[in-house]
């Protein structure tokens, strides 16, 4: 934290995550920890001469044998010692210069090394072709032994040829027994040789293949979480997914047919001077002839390019109404819209079906084309290298024929391989495209490791906020101005569609582009730290997401340091202590994806439990007991009281009377503020509000006033 400071960055010690049974925090997670708050930071294994050449005053970790760590301040490489500053000293303490020997007993070289701007990091860096070359060629040792081991391959292959025509040329005429077994022998020990060296060489085309697609799941993954929320809102999961798949397709290019090619075009390099050396004029043919096919494959390459579009967006339209129907498939099945589900899956096949076909048939003739060149080639050689032997009068033709024949079919192959590889570039391109198009997006990164992190009281003020959706005309939030002391219960209400949800976005940091100034705690929320900012807060919402796993790790989703205990405590604030203990295996019961072994009103309160467990400053509510039956609502509510000590909550709710005990309650009209009060206030003075009370408690009324209207159920909701 010391040596953060240095550069301005303020480290939470709440964010640290040791690695998994880690008792001693190490270099990689500290790291890692420091690099989640936007610095630059590695973890490294230093020698004593490198701390030599580390001649920058900035300060360097150096993790020490007991758990302990030094700040490493500069070294005297004459005298041979170097500078270490203990953390625990004194703020102006000097240095304590220290040699080699001492040094080693109590540090094994362990080092973070951290410097405050992170720069432009390869998770930032867009995805286009060339970051994938990149990518790719950050293997470069690997390539360079797949290189070496495909040139040596191919200088094999001109042996068995070789071999041949010596055999024809030599063992045939002169009967020179002998010479055969040596060849024999050679043959075979080139053969064994070729066969690992093919071994080593997949081997390591694997291994490289796997780093890649590692590397690559990684950064795709990592870019998905840094989008804005309004990325998700806007478009279909099925089309998010879909588009993202595409990026395994690039990888499939990359590590195979690009590689492969490229590795055909060294055998290429040597094998064709080989065939010029043996036979000159037939060279020519083959080159003539692979260079007809390229030709042929190269003036398709546009018209082909634009069917394949087509293709791409009916397949992208495919796999958005199949993402749309499994996600929304309770719907499908309750209102038994299969019938309609299924004519748009019939509409959505057929169309592609069209383009492939019409892309199938267009790429049928440049094949259809090249297929009698290929054919030519081949049987020409013969005709064509029989016709030379004949009228060579030597007798040594023959032999170059054969070994010709036997080597002209692995020149063509990877020059039309090359052809087609252009051919397939265009394909990878659209695929890069279509993943580019959802990776390449603003991400949320610059306010995510940027930004104060302060300690919030959870004072919240609009002043003259405005904000309106891209895309839409009027405002959602017109000029709202309001402030909540710290630790106080806000409650908003208003008709649906005031823009009750919209200020509790804005609060969360997921909508950034409004005009006005949104201060908590008197800072402005665009300088906060948006991480800092959403772990500070506590929500639930109406509808929301339970993951795979026991209730246990649902309330605790992954947050570190946290306990049973815990568990336990925010379960009973949230009134859901009562059901988790009735179930069968109580905490640990498991809860399948989409949690249908569970009702509306249990997923909620677990919801709330799990907003609850950080014992957040702030909590916002929005809506998050409209699902609740009267009896666990009122449950709720009756722990709202408890569960408000000490924060500040902002609860939305089309039930009034669930928000009598708030300390002020906000009327949202259209965007605008129309008054803020306590409820008794806002009874006498906000026809709105009285208009929307009465509404639900006429009910009450009747029964002679509305005494016990906290209570009573809700008979209507506000719209
Ligand atoms: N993601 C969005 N993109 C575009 N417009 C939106 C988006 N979300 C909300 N709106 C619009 O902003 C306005 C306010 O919506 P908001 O969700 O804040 O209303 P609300 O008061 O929470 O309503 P409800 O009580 O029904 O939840 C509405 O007119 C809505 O159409
Ligand atoms: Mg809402």
């Amino acid at each position: 934290m010391i040596a953060a400071r240095y550069y301005g960055v303020e480290l939470d010690p709440g964010e640290f995550r040791p690695a998994a049974g880690e008792k001693i925090p190490g270099a990689a997670s500290l790291a890692a920890w420091a690099q989640d708050a936007g610095m630059w930071a590695r973890g490294v294994r230093l020698r004593w001469k490198h701390l030599l050449k580390l001649n920058d005053t900035s300060p360097v970790v150096l993790l020490l044998a007991d758990g302990s760590a030094a700040l490493f301040a500069g070294a005297n490489v004459e005298h041979n010692v170097v500078f270490m500053k203990d953390p625990a000293a004194a703020d102006g303490a000097p240095a304590v210069p220290v040699d080699e020997l001492r040094l080693s007993q109590v540090w094994d070289g362990e080092t973070v090394l951290l410097r405050g701007e992170r720069g432009l990091q390869e998770a930032d860096a867009p995805f286009t072709m060339g970051w994938l070359v990149s990518l790719v060629l950050r293997e470069r040792r690997s390539l360079r032994d797949i290189g070496l081991a495909s040139l040596t391959l191919s200088f094999l292959t001109i042996f068995p040829p070789l071999l041949v025509m010596t055999v024809v040329d030599k063992v045939l005429q002169h009967h020179s027994i002998s010479t055969l077994a040596l060849l024999s022998t050679i043959l075979l020990l080139a053969m064994l040789y070729e066969t690992v060296l093919g071994y080593s060489r997949r081997l390591v085309v694997l291994v490289v293949g796997i780093r890649l697609d590692a590397r690559l799941n990684l950064h795709v993954f990592n870019r998905l979480l840094k989008l804005p929320l309004d990325y998700f809102e806007r478009h279909p999961a099925g089309e998010t997914m879909h588009k993202i798949s595409q990026v395994y397709k690039v990888r499939d290019f990359l590590t195979g047919k690009l590689l492969t090619t490229f590795l055909d075009l060294v055998t290429l390099l040597v094998l064709l001077p080989f065939l010029f050396y043996l036979n000159s004029a037939l060279a020519w043919i083959v080159l003539g002839c692979s260079c007809i096919i390229m030709l042929v494959i190269l003036t398709y390459l546009k018209p082909l390019r634009g069917v394949f579009k087509k293709v791409v967006l009916a397949e992208t339209e495919k796999a958005s109404a199949l993402g749309e129907t499994v996600f929304g498939i309770k719907t499908v099945k309750s209102l038994a819209l299969e019938p309609q589900r299924k004519a748009l899956w019939d509409a959505r096949i057929a169309e592609a079906g069209k383009w492939r076909l019409a892309f199938g048939k267009l790429g049928n003739w440049p094949q259809t084309l090249v297929n009698p060149v290929e054919r030519f080639m081949s049987i020409g050689i013969v005709l064509f290298g029989a016709y030379m032997a004949l009228e060579d009068k030597t007798g040594y033709a023959v032999g170059a024929l054969f070994a010709f024949m036997m080597l002209s079919m692995r020149v063509a192959q990877p020059l039309v391989g090359l052809a087609k590889l252009i051919e397939d570039y265009e394909e990878v391109g659209s695929s890069i495209g279509e993943a580019a198009s959802v990776l390449n997006r603003p991400i949320e990164t610059d306010a995510a490791s940027g930004g104060l992190r302060p300690k919030f009281a959870g004072a919240i003020s609009f002043e003259d906020v405005s904000f309106t959706y891209g895309g839409t005309k009027l405002p959602a939030l017109d000029r709202v101005s309001f402030s909540v002391p710290a630790g106080t219960m806000l409650g908003i209400v208003g008709r649906s569609g005031s823009g009750k949800s919209t200020l509790t976005r804005l609060l969360q940091g997921i909508n950034r582009d409004y005009s006005g100034f949104l201060k908590i705690d008197g800072s402005d929320l665009k300088g906060i730290n948006l991480r800092h900012l959403r772990q500070s807060f506590g929500v639930v919402l109406q509808d929301n997401f339970l993951f795979r796993g026991s209730i246990r790790e649902n309330i605790i989703a992954g947050r570190p340091g946290l306990t049973l205990e815990h568990v336990v405590h925010a379960a009973r604030l949230a009134g859901a202590e009562e059901f988790i203990e009735l179930m069968p295996n109580g905490y640990d019961t498991f809860i399948e994806e989409g949690s249908p072994n569970l009702s509306g009103g249990q997923r909620q309160r677990l919801a709330i439990a799990r907003a609850l467990i950080t014992d957040p400053r702030l909590l916002i509510l929005d809506e998050a007991t409209s699902a609740l039956d009267p009896e666990s609502e009122a449950l709720v509510n009756a722990n709202l009281q408890r569960i408000a000590r000490g924060r500040t909550m902002v609860i939305v709710s089309h039930r009034l009377s669930s928000l009598t005990e708030c300390n002020q309650i906000l009327v949202l009209e259209k965007g605008h503020v129309v008054d803020i009060a306590p409820h008794r206030t806002l009874l006498e003075r906000c026809s709105l509000y009285r208009q929307l009370w009465a509404q639900q408690n006429r009910h009450a009324d009747l029964q002679g006033g509305p005494r016990h209207a906290a209570l009573a159920p809700a008979l209507a909701q506000a719209d």
